[in-house]
């Protein structure tokens, strides 16, 4: 049987590459995609979930969650990275859809509706999942699986030296996430860096006769150059397809079982992630982290999951 699974993210292009994948894996059932205020604004965010679902048109529509304003003022997001609009300045038109309920409602709906069966794979702030968790912390426990892109384990971060972007966009949900009961796994960023998806690899992609070859021909070249001029890197990263393929394809990572928190006022250090690693730790374990992964085999699956998503 199919998991069921809600995507919450904040669509940037990584993020649509990893609804795309999703959305057509047979091994998922996509009940909801939520969207979360990060790369761009909330709004921004939920009008890009949209887009991204009626673009692909997928066989099963999944319920569509808003993006809340943050309460303070968000330090930082992605246009840089990934366009004025988040998905390459693509401009894409959308349905206007009345009703659209808030992201932490359609998440806590949908564990209510099935305890213990649902897995979160979170590719933006989280924001939502610990909005979720504040009104009715029973449903940590009741959460199946929680897959978290985001923090560093061992590299620097790419926000500051210490910071990844989604745990520094909202370091306090991140460290009240972290510290639940959920089951979590973290995918952290010098896991995901070291998969590079190269320009040669966009020719792979599925042709423009089908609606997510068209979509991701549409914004993928604006990340490929925004990273070159930005990272000098001649590829571009897919962090949250990475996360994804945490879940989809377990035996390509390597995860150990660690004591984890976030830093929520560091001067230099805020939204750092960081794990008890002393010879006696003293916090308890709470977080899988993944150490290890086989790059080529990720880039492997991610295009094997392209090609589906385009039959
Ligand atoms: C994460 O930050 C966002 O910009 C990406 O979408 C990804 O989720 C990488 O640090
Ligand atoms: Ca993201």
């Amino acid at each position: 049987m199919a998991r069921k699974v809600i995507l919450d993210v904040d669509p940037g292009i990584d993020d649509a590459v990893a609804v795309a994948l999703a959305l057509f894996d047979p091994r998922l059932e996509v009940v909801a995609i939520t969207a979360v205020a990060g790369n761009v604004s909330a709004e921004q965010a939920t009008r890009n979930v949209q887009a991204i679902v009626e673009q692909i048109d997928p066989p099963r529509l999944p319920r569509i969650g808003a993006a809340v304003r943050p309460e303070r003022d968000p330090l930082v997001d992605a246009r840089h990275v990934y366009g004025a609009d988040g998905l390459g300045n693509s401009d894409f038109p959308v349905a206007e859809l009345h009703h659209l309920h808030p992201s932490d409602k359609v998440i806590t709906d949908e564990i209510r509706q099935a305890p213990d069966s649902v897995t979160i794979v979170a590719l933006g702030p989280l924001t939502n999942i610990a909005t979720v968790f504040r009104r009715d912390p029973s449903l940590a426990e009741q959460v199946g699986q929680l897959v978290i892109m985001g923090g560093t384990y061992r590299g620097p971060g790419n926000i500051t030296p210490a910071a990844e972007f989604n745990i520094y966009c909202d370091p306090v949900a991140a460290r009240e996430v972290f510290r639940s009961k959920t089951t979590k796994t973290l995918i952290p960023l010098d896991i995901t860096s070291q998969v590079v998806m190269t320009f040669d690899l966009l020719d792979q992609l599925p042709d423009e006769s089908t609606s997510v070859g068209r979509l991701l021909r549409r914004i993928l070249p604006y990340s490929f150059r925004a990273h070159r001029q930005l990272f000098g890197l001649e590829g571009a990263y897919l962090h949250d397809p990475v996360a994804l393929m945490a879940l989809l394809e377990p035996a390509l990572f390597e995860t150990e079982r660690m004591a984890g928190d976030v830093e929520v006022q560091g001067e230099i250090t805020l939204g750092a992630t960081v794990f008890d690693h002393r010879p006696a730790p003293q916090w308890r374990p709470n977080i899988d982290v993944a150490t290890s992964v086989d790059s080529a085999g990720v880039i492997a699956a991610i295009l094997r999951g392209l090609k589906q998503a385009a039959q």
